[in-house]
């Protein structure tokens, strides 16, 4: 890992991803540096989730480099955590066997021992190593309002509480890069204010870089410092939210995708 600055973050270069004929990217590059919400929106179709999946390893590129913090970077899904890298996904994705306060711990599983999967399975540990994840696993649950759900289990939960819990985890991983697919998904205007609160609060957190992929453009703009707009799978637009509101390409792209959804309604 070089110490420089500009190489800190993820860094995309040329991106690009085919699936069979269709090209979903088309060299797409960009950054998230440290501290920074990064947004990706992007019509439908426009290739936000293949970009979240090739970061997360999901999707090979079929061209095109990935960097975090300045070390080229090969995702798989099982080393995610290894790699300093924690996502929530589209839904809740909790365990459901397991407690809310124990799906946070094992959040945290990689960061108390050696091995990753050791965590994941919650082999034996020290009492001291269990306390203390249980008093950060609380202190997360607490921050995000729903430490009252500690000893409920996920299915019992409301959606919007199950997506914070799943926020907690991600979290309690203390990753160098924070991915969220869609957390506003299936929220109502109540909990998306609460969790723009939420995400605006995240980077403070050891410096971590997130990136948001999102349908919802206004919680973009709330609390992202930059955002990438992609369209056709192509990079539109990059920008700070004044910049990307005032881009007339841009609304013409979502004009354009509006007109054609009304159209196919
Ligand atoms: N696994 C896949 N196989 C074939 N085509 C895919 C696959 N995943 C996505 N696509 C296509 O790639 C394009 C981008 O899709 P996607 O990344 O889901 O866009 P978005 O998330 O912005 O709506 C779309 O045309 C979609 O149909
Ligand atoms: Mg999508």
């Amino acid at each position: 890992m070089t110490p420089l600055d500009d190489s800190a973050g993820l860094a995309l270069h040329g991106i690009t991803v085919r699936f069979g004929g269709l090209t979903a990217l088309e060299g797409v590059s960009l950054r998230v540096p440290p501290g920074q919400v990064v947004g990706v929106i992007g019509p439908n179709g426009a290739g936000k989730t293949t970009l979240f999946n090739v970061v997360c390893g999901l999707v090979r590129p079929t061209g095109g480099t990935i960097a975090l913090d300045g070390a080229p970077l090969a995702p798989r899904p099982h080393r995610l955590a290894r790699l300093g890298i924690a996502r929530t996904l589209q839904g809740v994705g909790l365990f459901k066997g397991m407690t809310v306060l124990e799906n946070v711990m094992t959040g945290a599983g990689h960061t108390a021992r050696a091995g990753f999967l050791a965590g994941l399975l919650a082999l034996p540990r020290g009492d001291r190593d269990e306390r203390r994840l249980r008093e950060e696993a609380l202190a997360l649950l607490d921050r995000f309002g729903v430490a009252g759900h500690a000893n409920a289990l996920p299915g019992t939960l409301p959606y919007a509480v199950g997506k914070r819990v799943a926020l907690a985890r991600a979290l309690a991983a203390r990753p160098r890069l924070l991915l969220l697919d869609e957390p506003a998904g299936g929220l109502g205007a109540q909990d998306i204010e609460e969790l723009a609160e939420v995400i605006t609060s995240l980077p403070g957190d050891g410096g971590c870089a997130v990136m948001l992929v999102e349908h919802h453009v206004d919680l973009v703009m709330r609390v992202c410092g930059r955002i990438v707009v992609l369209d056709f799978g192509r990079l539109l637009a990059e920008g700070t939210p004044d910049e990307i509101r005032d881009d007339p390409a841009v609304a013409e792209a979502y004009l354009g995708a509006a007109v054609e959804e009304g159209a196919q309604a």
